[in-house]
């Protein structure tokens, strides 16, 4: 069943995409269960792509309630080959302050307990795939400059550190992580991205910033200002997501 080359997975802050025709919801169980929500068949643009909603519409879902797996396998049944992962995250380097958006070029996976890859029954032989680099090169110079065409300053590079979630980390949690290189937090990365890698689809983020990470300003970080900056950051993320749909 091919439906379109092309999906977006929305986090946080993008249940929906605005301004999508919607052509059909499409139904699927996999043989690792059920994906988060219906995927959206609709067209933006004049092009014709597949939404999901990472966290079930409405958002119920945690990070790691999600059923990755089941997830990317539906996509790849419905013949995507290239994936745009929308994400909120905690920024951690100066650059990256609330409402900010980065493409991110690299990531360190520090979840646990999560289904995280294809390959682990009936196997005729045991798989290993490169990982080294994690985004899709091509997908990530192409959301770089829609950017640039849509006039939203950006990251073009960055690292995501994947956290189990659901809750925030500590503040010491955040310094180990800007120590280790982080320059952005999020819950949702991974397996997300190596499960797409295992299925031969191209992957690129677009990481939306919530709120700087635990303890690198005063106070707590609360989920009004969390909803507050992903408005803004989700605005320019559609900016660039139309910009991007008009090139492709
Ligand atoms: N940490 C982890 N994930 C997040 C954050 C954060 O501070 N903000 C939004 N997603």
């Amino acid at each position: 069943m091919t439906t379109a080359s092309l999906a977006i997975i929305g986090g946080t802050g993008l249940t929906q995409l605005a301004n999508l025709t919607i052509v059909k919801e499409i139904q699927l169980n996999t043989p690792f269960g059920a994906p988060s929500a219906a995927y959206v068949q609709g067209e933006l643009n004049g092009q014709t792509l597949i939404f999901l909603a990472r966290h079930g519409n409405p958002h119920t879902l945690p990070p790691h309630k999600i059923n990755y797996r089941a997830n990317m396998w539906g996509l790849k049944e419905l013949g995507v080959t290239q994936v745009i992962a929308v994400a909120a995250v905690g920024g951690i380097t100066p650059l990256m302050q609330p409402a900010h958006i980065a493409i991110p070029d690299q990531l360190i996976d520090y979840s646990y307990d999560r289904k995280h890859t294809f390959f682990e029954e009936d196997l005729q032989a045991v798989t290993h795939i490169d990982f080294s680099y994690p985004y899709t090169a091509a997908l990530r110079e192409g959301l770089i400059n829609a950017a640039a065409q849509a006039n939203i300053p950006i990251s073009n590079s960055g690292t995501y550190g994947c956290t189990q979630g659901p809750r925030l980390e500590t503040a010491a949690e955040i310094r180990r992580l800007k120590q280790d290189g982080c320059d952005l937090v999020g819950m949702t990365g991974m397996p997300e991205a190596a499960l797409a890698r295992e299925l031969g689809i191209d992957y690129a983020a677009l990481a939306v910033v919530a709120n700087w990470g635990a303890g690198i300003v005063e106070g707590e970080i609360t989920m009004a200002e969390i909803e507050q900056h992903l408005h803004t950051g989700m605005a320019n993320t559609a900016l660039i997501l139309q910009a991007f749909l008009a090139k492709h």
